[in-house]
């Protein structure tokens, strides 16, 4: 990226999204197999009644790629006008190199490129990174992606957590608007809650429990998660940070047409969803299908929403997000497909 600045400040929109998720399907009654557990439990506790599951070839980076490709064929942008390519992925396919350069590759794109790591919260961290980048003159097409596969780091003995997590991929596209535009991304809230950090985790693999130490076990290379603190965090998250960020943009609840949460659990959902006050019938849900997919469940419920007509242009979109770190984030934004084709 070669960036001189001059001085305009043409507002980011919200231009484009889509989503991939891998063919595979691990059904309820799949798991029933592999451990003990029932349908009834899972869709009870957590609305979850499949996921989808990577092929062994694929990895954090294809999910993203192939999102990306279908984001580049819904908007007809050329890849050479994309600035910025970031991966928002708690999942990366290394250490390093970027998960980003394998997809710049993929895309066959040498633009900058980064990972970013948020958590579940990745996705709306991404879209204030791409509408400050835009915003400032630096960046005038940003692919924010998501690419995903919990699936790998599940650890299929443990009923807690295995029930819970999916595979796959997300993309929108933040660009320029006009230097008259008003809408766009009308505010962002973002916070870290450091000291939950060890309440969701994944202990090796890391600088501080490199899978190379003599005495490094199996069990640390798998998610490990207290599920009521989480349970208990997400909820206060949502509720805290879409109110703090209305409240300051002196916005209601009932000026949003469309409310979509990480998708991690309904029972979240549902209960943050009562004390927000919002009608159900401005909430999309898809965890149902696709299961906790991380930084990559926003996109993914947007692209459906937007393929079952329930996100339509000119829309107003909360979105609202909460994860590991424990870290959480939300949005306020107006969906304009300005590049759709017709
Ligand atoms: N099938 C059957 N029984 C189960 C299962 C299962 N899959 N999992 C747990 N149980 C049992 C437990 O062993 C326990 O049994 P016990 O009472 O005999 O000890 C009982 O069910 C209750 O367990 P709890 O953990 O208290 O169940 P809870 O109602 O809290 O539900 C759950 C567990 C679904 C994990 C819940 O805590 C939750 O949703 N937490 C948030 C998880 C989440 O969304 N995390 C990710 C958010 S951030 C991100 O996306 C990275």
């Amino acid at each position: 990226m070669l960036v001189v600045r001059n001085g305009s400040h043409a507002r980011a929109r919200l231009l484009g999204i889509s989503a991939y998720v891998p063919e595979r399907v691990l059904t309820n009654a799949d798991l029933e197999t592999i451990v003990e557990t029932s349908d009834e439990w899972i869709v009870t506790r957590t609305g979850i009644r499949e996921r989808r599951v990577a092929a062994p070839e694929q990895s954090a980076s294809d999910m993203a790629a192939e999102a990306a490709l279908n984001l580049l064929a819904d908007t007809g942008l050329g890849v050479e006008e994309v600035d910025v390519v970031m991966v928002l992925t708690a999942t990366p396919d290394y250490l390093f190199p970027s998960t980003s350069s394998a997809v710049c590759e993929r895309l066959g794109t040498k633009a900058a490129s980064f990972d970013l790591m948020a958590g579940c919260t990745g996705f709306i961290y991404g879209l204030a990174q791409a509408c400050a980048l835009v915003e400032a003159g630096l960046a005038r097409n940003v692919l924010v992606l998501s690419g995903e596969v919990l699936t790998r780091f599940t650890d299929y003995t443990d009923r807690s957590t295995c029930v819970l997590f999916g595979d796959g991929g997300g993309a929108a596209l933040v660009g320029a608007g006009s230097e008259e535009d008003t809408t766009g991304f009308l505010g962002f809230e973002l916070g870290t809650d450091g000291t939950g950090g060890a309440q969701l985790l994944i202990p090796g693999g890391g600088a501080r429990r490199p899978s190379c130490a003599e005495d490094y076990a199996l069990a640390e290379a798998y998610i490990r998660m207290n599920g009521r603190e989480v349970f208990k965090f997400a909820t206060r998250a949502m509720v805290d940070s879409a109110t703090r960020l209305l409240d300051r943009l002196e916005m209601g609840i009932g000026e949003v047409d469309l409310l979509v949460a990480h998708q991690a659990n309904l029972r979240i959902i549902e209960h943050a969803v009562k004390r927000l006050g919002i009608d159900p019938e401005r909430v999309y849900n898809n965890v149902d299908r696709f299961g906790n997919t991380s930084s990559a469940s926003i996109p993914i419920a947007l692209a459906e929403a937007i393929q079952v007509g329930r996100l339509r242009p000119g829309d107003l979109l909360l979105l609202v997000g909460f994860g590991a770190g424990l870290t959480w984030g939300s949005t306020v934004v107006r969906y304009e497909p300005a590049l759709v084709r017709a």
